[in-house]
């Protein structure tokens, strides 16, 4: 059994160092029969959103860490009606499991939405002539019933990013010789009771 992280400033630095790790691995819907080891299991995170006073969550692929900025970079279609939510309203939440690890991340983020700008141009050059541009090119929007008239057509990308600011960090670790829990913030970080 490898030896327990003490320190509530080590397993802050394990869980941004895991965080850059899981973004090195391609996830399993890219990998396809490339895959030859397993995609680390936070590749793909949760992100809870605010829908008029109602909870929203949905998968994203985890794309770009910083972890001295503690930004997280996240890809989608503009139109998606996650990006209304965010528009509207910038808190978030981000839930990571790794089985492997034990550890789950419950990270309360503030949101923000690029669609035009160098920073998203960047990348969609970098996208746009690979099979993953097709997510941003549909004709329709996401969510949109199939069976509607279309009204417009596609004829440009609609990639956008979201960008998450790390706020606070909620890290669990499950463990056969006791769970450990801590709340990892930019300004401290505190135990608190599993
Ligand atoms: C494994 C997995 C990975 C996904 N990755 C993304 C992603 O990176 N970006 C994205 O916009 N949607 C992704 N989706 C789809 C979203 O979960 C969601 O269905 C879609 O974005 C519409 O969400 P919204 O209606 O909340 O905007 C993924 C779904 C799964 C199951």
């Amino acid at each position: 059994m490898t030896t327990r992280l003490q320190e509530l400033d080590e397993i802050e630095a394990s869980v941004w160092s895991e965080l850059e790790r899981c973004v090195a691995t391609r996830p399993r819907s890219e990998a396809g029969e490339d895959a030859h080891e397993p995609p680390h299991e936070w590749r793909v995170a949760v992100l809870a959103t605010v829908d008029d006073g109602q909870a929203d969550a949905r998968s994203l692929v985890l794309r770009e860490v910083d972890a001295a900025e503690r930004r997280l970079i996240f890809y989608t279609d503009a139109r998606s009606p996650k990006v209304r939510q965010i528009e509207q309203s910038p808190q978030g939440t981000l839930i990571f499991y790794s089985r492997e690890l034990g550890w789950q991340l419950r990270m309360q983020v503030r949101l923000n939405v690029e669609t035009t700008g160098l920073a998203v141009s960047s990348r969609w050059a970098r996208l746009q002539t690979s099979a993953g541009a097709r997510d941003y090119l549909s004709v329709a929007a996401p969510g949109r019933p199939l069976d509607a008239p279309l009204s417009e057509l596609g004829v440009r990308g609609h990639f956008a990013m979201i960008e998450a600011m790390a706020e606070k960090v909620d890290w669990l670790e499950l463990h056969p010789q006791g769970h450990r829990r801590a709340v990892l913030g930019g300004h401290g970080s505190h135990w608190v009771q599993p």
